[in-house]
């Protein structure tokens, strides 16, 4: 896609970090902006910020694990704006908890979320974007923890975000086979600054031998939209974007452990061993 103006965008998360990063950004491509998210408070605030700069945006309080909540977000941006050409299902929560504690309620709450969230979005959404017939994109924000190895130590966040690849590479061959003009693709943000990173986790994940920076939420913005104009269904952050978008930020180191990590976990189930090479 590569024209925005004019053009809607469905953001949800959008009332911090990444998902508001990205709402501003849209915004000031000329995008008619809906952020959602299940914080009334922190949503009325980031909606009258982006105004207070001329943006084009409303707030409609969400909660993206309960269905009919999608739903109405869907009927109040179609009612809106008529079209939904940029869905960014973005909403995420954190999720540690020991397999071997006994209680399921984190599971729940993260599987609600982080899996059943953008499951949810893609139905309420998906079909009406197709049956437009207008150009758009629907994308799911995973995680490193997503996409290279299992951070065992987050058992229900690594197993969400490896969840929403799957479903939305499954996404991306339904609409392959419909010949959709609706596109679908993953996003990958790096350890970003917002209630989720901070140089506390950046520490710790170095510590235990992952090369990783710290970067803003507007990088990650930064990163979506260029992805979203050059048609990447992966958006993350290589070697090219890493020269091209960060002027070199990110450590040569972290393309090297990336690497190894990722072709760790496929070795392993060829050669039908064990995971110690990529549980991280
Ligand atoms: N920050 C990172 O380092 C990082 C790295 C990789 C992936 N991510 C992913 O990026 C996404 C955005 O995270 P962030 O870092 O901006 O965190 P954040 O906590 O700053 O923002 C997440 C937003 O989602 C909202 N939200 C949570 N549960 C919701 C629900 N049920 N319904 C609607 N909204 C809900 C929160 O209120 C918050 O505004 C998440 O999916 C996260 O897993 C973050």
């Amino acid at each position: 896609m590569d024209e925005f103006s004019g053009r809607t965008a469905v953001v949800t998360g959008g009332a911090a970090g990444i998902g508001r990063a990205v709402g501003r950004r849209l915004a000031r491509e000329g995008m008619k902006v809906v952020l959602a998210d299940r914080d009334a408070e922190a949503l009325e605030a980031t909606v009258g910020e982006l105004r207070a700069e001329g943006a084009e945006v409303t707030g409609v309080p969400t909660d993206v694990s309960k269905p009919e909540e999608n739903q109405r977000l869907a009927d109040a941006a179609f009612d809106a704006y008529g079209a939904v050409h940029l869905l960014h299902l973005n909403a995420g929560i954190g999720g540690t908890v020991p397999l071997l504690d006994p209680d399921p309620a984190v599971w729940q709450r993260v599987v609600g979320v982080n899996l059943l969230g953008v499951v949810y979005g893609i139905k309420a959404f998906g079909a009406r974007m197709v049956e437009s017939g207008e150009e758009g994109v629907i994308i799911a924000t995973s995680s490193g923890a997503g996409a290279e190895g299992t951070s065992y130590q987050s058992g229900p966040y690594a197993a969400t975000k490896n969840a929403v690849v799957s479903v939305v590479e499954s996404l991306y061959g339904e609409l392959r086979d419909r010949k959709a003009n609706v596109r679908a693709a993953l996003l990958f943000p790096p350890l970003t600054e917002s209630s989720m990173g901070n140089p506390r986790v950046e520490q710790w994940l170095r510590d235990n031998g992952v090369p990783t920076t710290l970067m803003q939420p507007e990088d990650v913005a930064e990163l979506l939209l260029d992805g979203v104009k050059r048609g990447r269904f992966y958006i993350r952050i290589n070697e090219t974007e890493n020269d091209t978008l960060f002027d070199g930020r990110l450590d040569q180191a972290f393309f090297e452990w990336n690497e190894r990590v990722t072709r760790g976990r496929a070795e392993a189930q060829i050669a039908d061993t064990a995971p110690d090479g990529h549980l991280w």
